[in-house]
Formats: C-alpha cells, sequence, structure tokens
C-alpha cells in the first residue's frame, strides 16, 4: 500500500495537515464516545466527572466538543483547565487562536460575535491578543461553574437584565441543530403587515428602528411571525436551581425557574420560536417579551404583581404581599372572534398567543406531564375493553412522538405492552429514541408488522417508533387483517396535534414531510384538502379495524372534532353535540374521575437536586397510603394504581428538565401531599422550596366540551364560568401565580383554561396558602359537576362539606319522575 493510501496527520509549521482517504471519509467513525445517560446527563454529571476529566458530553458545553472544531475546543479548553500558571490559562493562546481561526471557517455554525461589535477599531492583528485574552477570561468563568462563559454565552445575571441595547447583540438567525416551528401563515395584508412591524419595534428605542425594523419584516415574510431571533439568549436554557436566579423574593425566582424550564431545547419542542409543545404552544410570542419578565421577575419585591397579556409584560402593578406575583392571560378575545383565522393574525400582530395549557403558563414538566395519565389511560382501556389489566402481547397503536404525545412510548412499556407509534417528523423521533422513550425506531412498514407479530408471540413489552405516516400504518394494518384474518392491533387511539390541524399539527399521508411542510405555506388551501382527506383514510381504516375488534378513542386532541368537520365517518348515530362514534378517553376510560376530585398534580424541587425528588416522591407515596387505608371502594383502584405509579416512578426515569414529579390525586391528597412537602422543607429534608401546580387538564381548571367537560350534560358544556372562576378563586387564596387560556388541548375558541402555581418554602404561610387554595381549587369544578347533574361528584362535594363546615354548596335536587316533565309539557 503506498503511503497516500493510508489516513495521517502531520506538521508542516505551524500548520497540522489531516489527510483522510475516501474509504476512511466514509467509514463511521468507530471512536469510542462517552456513554449517554439519557435521563438526566447534565444535572448528574456537571462538566468535571467525578475522576477530575472534563465531561465533554456536558450539555453546557453545547455540543462545541463535536462538530468540525471540536477537536481544537478540546484542546483549548484542557489546555485552560489544567493550566497552573498563575494567570490561568495564559499559555493556551495558541490553542485559543487556532480555536478561533476554525470557527472563522464555518461562520453559520459558530457565528462571530465580533460582526456586530462597536467599532472598537477594526478588527486585526493587535487585537488578537485581547480576543485571545477574552476567551481565557471566558473560561475562567466556565471555570467557575459557568461552562457557557467560555462560549461566549450569557449568564443568567445578563438575561436578567433587560433587553441588551447597547450594543444590540449579534444576530445569530436561527439555530440549525434545532428543531423549527413550521411557517405561519396569518395571511396579512400589507396595512397589517406594517402594523405588525409597529407592533414589534414598541419594544425598542428608535435609534435603533433602521436596524432592527428590516430584519422583522424578513422575519415575518419568512417565517410568519416576529420572533426576534437577535435576543434569543445564547445562554443553555434549563431551569437552573433557585438559588442562582437575580431576584429580591423567591416567588419571583420560582417563576424564573418554571420559564427556563419550558424553553429547556431537551423539554421544548421549538426552543427558537418558544414553542414549548403542541406545535404551537408558546411561552412568549417574542425573545423581546421574554427579556423583559426575567428582568422584572429580577427586581420585583413582594409588594409588585406581573401583569401579562398573551405574552407581553404589561409591567409590575403595585399589590399586596398576599397576591400572585404574576397573572397571566393568554388568548383572550372577543368570543365572535375567536376563530382560527382571526387568531393566525393575531399571534402574527404579535397581540394574541396561543398558550396551550401548561406552556404559557410556565408549568410544564416535559412528557412525564403526561405519561402517567396515559398509562392509566392504557391500563384502564385494557381492564375496560379487553376485560384485564394484564396487557402483556397487546398491541396499541397510535401516533406523535411530540411534547406530549412522547408519552404514549414510556406509559405503553410501563403497562406492559406493545406500543406502535408512528410519527412523520424524524427529529422528535430520534429524540425520544435517544431519551430511552422508544426502545425501537424503524422506517421499515414491512419491519414494523415483523416486530409486532414477534412481540405479540414473545408478549415481550415493546415501543416501537415507525417513522412515517400513521394513515399508512393504519392502512397497512387493515390490509394485513383483509389477507390474513389475523387483527395485530387491540387498542387504538391518535395523538397528532389535531387541535392545529392545517399548520403543522396534522401531516396529511399523499407527502412527505418535507413537502407538506412546503405546502402549507405555500398553498394553505390546497393543504386544508390534503389534510381532510388524509383525516376520512385514516377514520375508514380504523373504522374496520374497529368493526374487526380493535377499541378506538379519542385522546383529547380534537381527532374526531377533526374528522367530522373534515366529513369522516365519525358520527354516533342518536348522540348528541359533544358525542361520536368513539368514546373520548376522559370519562369512559379514565373514569369519571374529576367528578371524584381526581386530577394530575405536580411538583418542582427548585434545588434541581435528584434527592430532593426522590425525598419528595417518598413523603407522596407515604401520605397516599396512609389516606388509602380509609377511603371508599369508589376510589380505592385510584389511590392504588397512583401508589404503585409513585413508588415506581423513579424507576422508570422519567425526569425530563426540571425536577418534577406528577400523580393524580383527590383534593384531600394533594392537600396532605402538599403540607408533608412544606414540612419537609422546614425541617431541612428537602433543601430547597418546592413549586406546586397541575395540569390545566383538570377538575376544575377547564372548560372544555370535547374533552374535561365532555360528560356535562344539563347543557352547560359550553359554558366557561368554572374556568374563570377556578383562575380568580385561585389568584386570591394564594398561588404565586395563576393563568387563564383561550384553547389547549383541543384547539383556539374550543375551551378555557386555567392554572396555577404555588410556591412552598417551609413556612405557616405557605402551609394555609396551599390548603385554602387546594380545597377552593379541587370542590369549585366538583361542584358544578354535581349541579349538573352527576352522581359522582354529588357524592363527593357531600363528604367533603362533612369534612369542612365552612364549604356550603346549592345542591340540585334531580327530577325522579318524568312523567312530570312529559305532562308540563304536553299541549
Ligand atoms: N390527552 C391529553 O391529556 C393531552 C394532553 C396534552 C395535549 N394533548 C393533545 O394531544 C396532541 C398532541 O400533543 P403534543 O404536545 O404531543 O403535540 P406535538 O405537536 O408536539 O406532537 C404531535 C406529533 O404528531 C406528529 N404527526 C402529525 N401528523 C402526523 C401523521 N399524520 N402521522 C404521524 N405523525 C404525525 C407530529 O410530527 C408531531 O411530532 C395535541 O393536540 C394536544 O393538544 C392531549
Amino acid at each position: 500500500m503506498n503511503q497516500r493510501e493510508m489516513s495521517s496527520v502531520r506538521e508542516e509549521g505551524k500548520d497540522r495537515i489531516i489527510f483522510v482517504t475516501k474509504e476512511d471519509h466514509e467509514a463511521p467513525s468507530s471512536a469510542e464516545l462517552v456513554e449517554e445517560d439519557p435521563n438526566d446527563p447534565y444535572e448528574e454529571r456537571g462538566l468535571i466527572l467525578p475522576s477530575g476529566e472534563i465531561n465533554w458530553n456536558c450539555p453546557c458545553l453545547g455540543g462545541m466538543a463535536s462538530g468540525p472544531c471540536g477537536t481544537e475546543f478540546k484542546e483549548a479548553f484542557s489546555c485552560f483547565h489544567y493550566s497552573k500558571e498563575e494567570v490561568k490559562g495564559s499559555e493556551c493562546l495558541e490553542q485559543f487562536r487556532a480555536m478561533q481561526e476554525c470557527m472563522q471557517r464555518y461562520p453559520e455554525l459558530y457565528p462571530q460575535e465580533d460582526d456586530e461589535k462597536p467599532p472598537q477599531g477594526q478588527s486585526s492583528e493587535t487585537d488578537q491578543t485581547s480576543q485571545d485574552s477574552e476567551s481565557a477570561e471566558m473560561s475562567v468563568r466556565a471555570e467557575q461553574g459557568s461552562c457557557a462563559g467560555m462560549l461566549g454565552m450569557s449568564s443568567l445575571k445578563d438575561i436578567c437584565s433587560g433587553l441588551p441595547l447597547d450594543p444590540l447583540p449579534p444576530n445569530r438567525g436561527r439555530d440549525p441543530s434545532v428543531p423549527h416551528a413550521p411557517t405561519r401563515t396569518p395571511d396579512l395584508t400589507s396595512e397589517e403587515e406594517r402594523l405588525a412591524l409597529r407592533n414589534a419595534l414598541r419594544y425598542f428605542p428608535p435609534s435603533h428602528h433602521a436596524t432592527l425594523a428590516p430584519e422583522f419584516a424578513q422575519e415575518l415574510r419568512q417565517h410568519g411571525h416576529i420572533y426576534m431571533y437577535r435576543f434569543c439568549p445564547t445562554l443553555r436554557m434549563r431551569a437552573y436551581p433557585i438559588d442562582q436566579y437575580p431576584c429580591r423574593t423567591r416567588q419571583a425566582a420560582s417563576i424564573m425557574l418554571m420559564i427556563m424550564n419550558n424553553l429547556d431545547p431537551a423539554v421544548a419542542q421549538f426552543p427558537q420560536e418558544l414553542v414549548t409543545y403542541g406545535g404551537n404552544g408558546q411561552v412568549f410570542s417574542n425573545w423581546a417579551q421574554f427579556r423583559l419578565v426575567m428582568h422584572y421577575l429580577s427586581e420585583m419585591t413582594e409588594e409588585q404583581t406581573l401583569v401579562m397579556y398573551s405574552g407581553h409584560p404589561m409591567g409590575l402593578f403595585p399589590s399586596l404581599p398576599s397576591s400572585p406575583r404574576a397573572i397571566i392571560t393568554n388568548g383572550m378575545v372577543i368570543p365572535n372572534y375567536s376563530s382560527r383565522d382571526q387568531y393566525e393574525k393575531m399571534f402574527a400582530l404579535g397581540v394574541s398567543m396561543y398558550g396551550q395549557m401548561t406552556a404559557g403558563s410556565y408549568c410544564y414538566i416535559g412528557p412525564q406531564g403526561i405519561v402517567h395519565g396515559t398509562m392509566l389511560t392504557v391500563l384502564n382501556a385494557g381492564r375496560r375493553y379487553l376485560g384485564s389489566s394484564d396487557l402483556r402481547g397487546r398491541v396499541l397503536v397510535t401516533s406523535g412522538l411530540g411534547g406530549m404525545s412522547g408519552a404514549q412510548a414510556k406509559a405503553a412499556v410501563i403497562a406492559g405492552c406493545i406500543g406502535v407509534i408512528a410519527e412523520v417528523d424524524e427529529a422528535p423521533l430520534r429524540k425520544r429514541h435517544e431519551q430511552g422513550w422508544l426502545m425501537e425506531v424503524t422506517s421499515s412498514i414491512e419491519h414494523c408488522i415483523k416486530c409486532i407479530r414477534e412481540a405479540k408471540r414473545s408478549k415481550s413489552p415493546l415501543s416501537l417508533g415507525y417513522h412515517g405516516n400513521v394513515v399508512d400504518l393504519w392502512e397497512r394494518l387493515l390490509l394485513e387483517f383483509e389477507r390474513t384474518g389475523e387483527l395485530l392491533v387491540d387498542l387504538g387511539s391518535d395523538q397528532t396535534s389535531l387541535h392545529n390541524p392545517f399548520n403543522g399539527g396534522y401531516y396529511p399521508v399523499q407527502l412527505s414531510f418535507r413537502q407538506a411542510n412546503q405546502l402549507m405555506s405555500t398553498d394553505p388551501n390546497r393543504f386544508r384538502t390534503l389534510v381532510q382527506e388524509s383525516l376520512r383514510r385514516q377514520v375508514k381504516a380504523i373504522n374496520k379495524l374497529s368493526e374487526a375488534g380493535m377499541f378506538f378513542w379519542d385522546y383529547g386532541n380534537a381527532f374526531l372534532l377533526e374528522a367530522q368537520r373534515a366529513g369522516a365517518e365519525v358520527e354516533k348515530v342518536g348522540g348528541g353535540a359533544t358525542e361520536f362514534r368513539y368514546p373520548s378517553y376522559v370519562q369512559h376510560i379514565m373514569g369519571d374521575i374529576f367528578s371524584l376530585g381526581f386530577g394530575p398534580f405536580r411538583w418542582v424541587c427548585t434545588s434541581g437536586n435528584p434527592q430532593d425528588l426522590t425525598v419528595t416522591d417518598d413523603i407522596a407515596a407515604s401520605v397516599l397510603e396512609e389516606i388509602c387505608a380509609d377511603v371508599s371502594d369508589l376510589i380505592r383502584q385510584q389511590y392504588n394504581d397512583n401508589i404503585r405509579w409513585i413508588k415506581e416512578a423513579g424507576k422508570h426515569k422519567m425526569v425530563v428538565g426540571s425536577q418534577a414529579r406528577i400523580l393524580y390525586s383527590d383534593q384531600k391528597g394533594r392537600i396532605s401531599i402538599a403540607l408533608a412537602i412544606n414540612q419537609a422543607i422546614a425541617d431541612g429534608r428537602v433543601s430547597a422550596p418546592v413549586v406546586i401546580s397541575r395540569d390545566h387538564h383538570d377538575v376544575s381548571g377547564t372548560d372544555s366540551p370535547f374533552r374535561e367537560t365532555s360528560n356535562v350534560y344539563d347543557g352547560s358544556a359550553f359554558c366557561a364560568d368554572m374556568a374563570v372562576q377556578n383562575f380568580v378563586g385561585d389568584a386570591f387564596r394564594g398561588a404565586t401565580w395563576v393563568s387563564l387560556h383561550n384553547g389547549g388541548g383541543v384547539g383556539w375558541g374550543e375551551v378555557i383554561n386555567g392554572g396555577f402555581g404555588l410556591l412552598l418554602d417551609g413556612s405557616d404561610e405557605a402551609a394555609k396558602r396551599a390548603s385554602t387554595m387546594l380545597n377552593w381549587d379541587v370542590s369549585n369544578g366538583v361542584a358544578r359537576r354535581c349541579w349538573s347533574g352527576n352522581s359522582n361528584a354529588y357524592e363527593t362535594i357531600q363528604r367533603t362539606m362533612e369534612e369542612n363546615r365552612q364549604l356550603r354548596v346549592t345542591m340540585p335536587f334531580p327530577v325522579q319522575d318524568e312523567r312530570v316533565l312529559d305532562r308540563a309539557l304536553q299541549g
């Protein structure tokens, strides 16, 4: 073999020449990577490994250790880290220079901050030394715990210091390494475009308008929205521990922590578009709002309240120490103007936004939030439809591996069955696989069918991600049935984002993922037609498989509602306005849990320490066990399922983002857990305050006629008094922040939902707030459900009144003799 055929490295003067043969270049690398801990790598290992070595996998390095300049980066960083010089890192200038030179060769991957620097003298050779020492200084900051500094990233202090205006930060545009939201299609007139631009510029002094206006106009035309990418911080977004936020009150710091979690790229669906989940669940509308909010929160006292109008911080207004520190409303519009088209425009104008449920209320806890509910749903579906809790060898087919839907894979395995989940977008599929939530992935439908058969035979739990359109999967399952008579699916559902069907929530089967994304913005009408056709095909296959013995349910994503609008055969003969051919999971599968006061209670340990989470898990388990000894048969099953869940939750390593936990509990359980955790903080068993919250998908917080309130039959299913009352009532009973949203779950205009966050800091005051507020937060909805005629709610609220003499609820007298009505209405 002659020498030129081998890969080699040689030094020539100051140059290092790397020669790689075509074969070597094409062959997969055999380099050993440090094994990833899919569950929580950075919290547990950090930048420096216990061995003292640098952890090149630490996400705090922002991926710099890999990529085209990874080697140079590692050399510079190591040199600095191990430097013993008096001026630390002073011998590393060469390495830093090499790193910088490399980065300059890839400006798209490593945007140069200096591009936008004020004219401190033209960049020249003479500036090199100072740039190098700047790099070294950054590294010092890295050593001090903020490795973000090393990467030119900002710190928490920086992002809390308000809008950076002098100088403006460089416009780095969109980060190609993270997924981005589809182009929005607001269809603005030229006058509306001007208005959108004028609205965006309101955040900045006129001296910057000439610079920012063309940039914002381009964002509006290119992406259908002004996100203000320039102001997206370079700091790694994540739920830093509560002590690290500059603040005057820890209540505000807890809100900052929750905001940071909602924007963590490991958590958020489209982090740079400020979307946490569900395709359009915004935390804010643009990055200027994020910066202002962080600034306000860092400065607020306990006599101020931050007022949030659909992402826009109206400001800090004087209030009482007992008041919430933030009041958030998202998407509140005059009811007659709550159509989807109007939403698109209002969002583009920057005056309204879709906060989903826990995105715009800063209470998202990653897909774990829904794993638990999904696991219970799958278990209950098995009990109800298949007559057994033993789901081994049973197959669940569904779609979506996004923000919420991603939980389906994990839940299926915990429930012991075979979960097959179709996902058109490779990015979430890969993310769930890397996180360990999906056991296997395939883009071959043949292989998929083969895996289902094998798993059915071996009865081994499996979560299989099918990279493709769910309609193809349904049609293929039908074909298999028609060919062989073998029904390969027992349970079926869907969790595409059909609350947002024409803007990236649902991908039609006729197009590839890329083609769909293009058509969505170039020809929205054609796209809409294809979505509807695709939905009809999907329902057709589901109908036939259901006739053959499969059980299908609507999973709260407006699947049946949109299918009906598309003309698919989902009608329930003789059904009411909110009923379809298939049941909604809320009442049919979960059971009438909301009427019993059960709902998704959650908490977040603000220390960021997994040990605190373990302690709180143990506390919750013993609290539930104690209560369970004394509960009625009606709710014992709920308690038992939740005790089993909480005891195993740690083992399943579901934390993505903040150290959070969820379980379903009734009023008594929620209050008892909150008080026990508060006591543990007071005793020092839990090292820092804990935020308690819940999903909005709950007993009182949400009026949603196609989901949470779909079993309200007194004609009030389309009324929203309960959700509004809940929000107001939580606010003056002790919540640290409250929120009220239009949309969420089933879509804009279809639901009003609200929620809260409450900081437990171990004080008596926190205990009082938690117990008063949680009392209301559950009883409100139970009382309403009781009034609507629900017998479970009747019993529940009556029992609650017996336990709390201050609670007095107007109880209904049901009509016992229908003939009274018949006679009265005759003639
Ligand atoms: N059941 C519940 O308790 C509950 C809770 C929260 C949200 N939801 C609803 O569930 C839906 C999903 O929420 P999410 O946060 O996961 O949304 P998401 O947008 O993050 O994920 C949906 C996923 O479906 C994929 N998809 C779309 N069309 C597809 C197709 N035809 N075939 C295969 N994959 C397709 C998308 O690529 C996306 O990744 C939303 O409508 C949401 O409002 C339900």
